[in-house]
């Protein structure tokens, strides 16, 4: 098992373009079952993550090759060749909840589907019963069987086209919206998707599946319009970047007090996140006017201290639940109470207990997390527990003074691509280390 070691109090300095999103890349991918045309995908990011989902799409029939292009970026050559299977087993989809971004096209395409239920998860339940709800408004038959979701598409072979309240108890859902929305491309008739998810995750699969000849209006906003055609073709199609891992290396530069320019950064996704960057003391300056507003460089700074403020997140646009763990690490150094409330997850707080042993000042009652800013962090051995608790603590471990080792960074391995190297190509000093059985706590 793979650790982190890293000693704090270097400055983040330098450049770095941003990579292309994990969360866009995953149910991009799973939407090629839709087609047997050929497909490429590009600027999609080497991550545990997607290795998974290439050897689920390859038990599926989907061959996939991965070449770069002259500037060194991957490009991944898809084409399903054989449309038979439609299980995708549990020892994958345990790997990876995202698994079940396959299920509606898999449907849709090829009529049945067999999808593992994915089991519990580190940052709480995470139900699938709006992804069922929806598969069900569009006429599928869906039943339980061994764990595993058995879907089939009504008598005549194909979905129907209906109108449908996607929302739940915690707002739109993400991969519900993905789902839904791919497999009434498919369908016979119109959908209308009502409480969709606004992400820019969906805007990007809707743009995909549109120049595959689907026709999709609405993306982006709660409600989205689905005409069902026939078939769909094969497409080029370059995957946003990651506004994640953006506002990440944003945190890194503001923590540490760095001089940051990302280039390839979708500032257009991140409106919610740079502003309080701004609150906090953390400038964010767009470099050029820049054509594509999710493609811009932009400088990031930190003029003087660092200020506290009060964050709750939301679905899209709103404040991001996967940047809630990398903020607290931030307020941790800023100056008075920060009062951190989690709408999304209410338990995504695995962070707060390694962040307390690094010395941060937390209070966390319920979903509400209130953060009294100290003078220094200290480093401390801590575990890496979901991808974004952890890369809060890579954060708080490169402004901590001393050494912070974390270990388990197999969850940051699944959503930031070569971290360490990145980071450390920004002046930062982190290695990654093996660490030996007997040196991995328990739990
Ligand atoms: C996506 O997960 C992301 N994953 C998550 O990123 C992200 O945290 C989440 O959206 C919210 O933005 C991928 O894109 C691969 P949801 P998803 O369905 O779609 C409830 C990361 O760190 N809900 O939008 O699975 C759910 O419990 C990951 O990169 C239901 O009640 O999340 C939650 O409270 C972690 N029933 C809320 O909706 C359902 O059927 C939003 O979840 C589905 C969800």
């Amino acid at each position: 098992m793979d650790a982190f070691v890293i000693e704090g109090g270097r400055r983040i300095n330098g450049r770095l373009r941003v990579n292309g999103s994990k969360n866009s890349a995953l149910p991009i991918m799973a939407a090629v079952l839709l087609t047997d045309e050929p497909i490429t995908l590009r600027d999609v990011p080497d991550l545990s993550d997607i290795r998974n989902m290439v050897r689920l799409l390859g038990e599926l029939g989907v061959v996939i090759a991965r070449e770069t292009d002259t500037a060194g970026r991957p490009i991944f050559c898809i084409q399903t060749m054989d449309e038979r299977a439609s299980h995708a087993r549990y020892d994958i989809v345990r790997t990876m909840r995202a698994s079940i971004c396959v299920l509606g096209p898999m449907l849709a395409r090829r009529g049945r589907a067999r999808v593992s239920l994915p089991g519990g998860c580190a940052i709480g339940q995470r139900p699938v019963d709006l992804h069922l709800k929806g598969l069900q408004a569009l006429g599928a038959r869906i039943t339980l069987e061994d764990g595993d979701i058995i879907a089939e598409t009504p008598p005549g072979g194909r979905l129907i086209g209906a109108t449908m309240f996607l929302g739940g108890a915690n707002g739109s859902t993400v991969l519900g919206t993905a789902n839904v929305m791919s497999a009434a491309t498919l369908a016979k008739g119109t959908t209308i998707i009502e409480c969709a998810a606004c992400e820019p995750e969906i805007v990007d699969l809707a743009n995909m599946l549109n120049s595959m000849g689907a026709r999709i209006e609405g993306a982006g906003s709660p409600r989205i319009t689905i005409r069902g055609v026939e078939t769909l073709r094969g497409v080029d199609h370059t995957v946003i970047p990651d506004r994640i891992e953006a506002g990440t290396l944003m945190c890194a530069a503001g923590i540490t007090a760095g001089d940051l320019i990302l280039d390839n950064c979708p500032l257009d996704a991140l409106m919610a996140a740079t502003e309080t960057l701004e609150a906090i003391g953390v400038a964010i300056d767009p470099i050029g006017s820049g054509d594509d507003p999710m493609r811009r460089t932009c400088r990031v700074t930190r003029p003087g201290t660092l200020r506290s403020v009060q964050i709750t997140t939301q679905p899209h646009p709103g404040f991001p639940t996967d940047l809630q763990a990398q903020f607290m690490a931030l307020l941790c150094l800023a100056e008075g109470n920060s009062v951190v409330t989690e709408k999304i997850f209410p338990e995504r707080f695995l962070h707060v207990a390694e962040l307390q042993r690094m010395g941060a000042s937390l209070v966390r009652q319920g979903a509400t997390v209130v953060v009294t800013g100290v003078e220094r962090l200290n480093g401390a051995p801590v575990m890496a527990s979901d991808l974004r608790a952890s890369a809060g603590l890579v954060l708080a471990g490169l402004a901590a003074e001393g050494t912070t080792t974390i270990n388990r960074v197999y969850h940051i391995d699944r959503g930031y691509e070569a971290l360490e190297h990145r980071l450390a190509s920004l002046g930062a000093s982190i290695r990654r280390e093996k660490m030996t059985t007997e040196s991995v706590p328990a739990g």
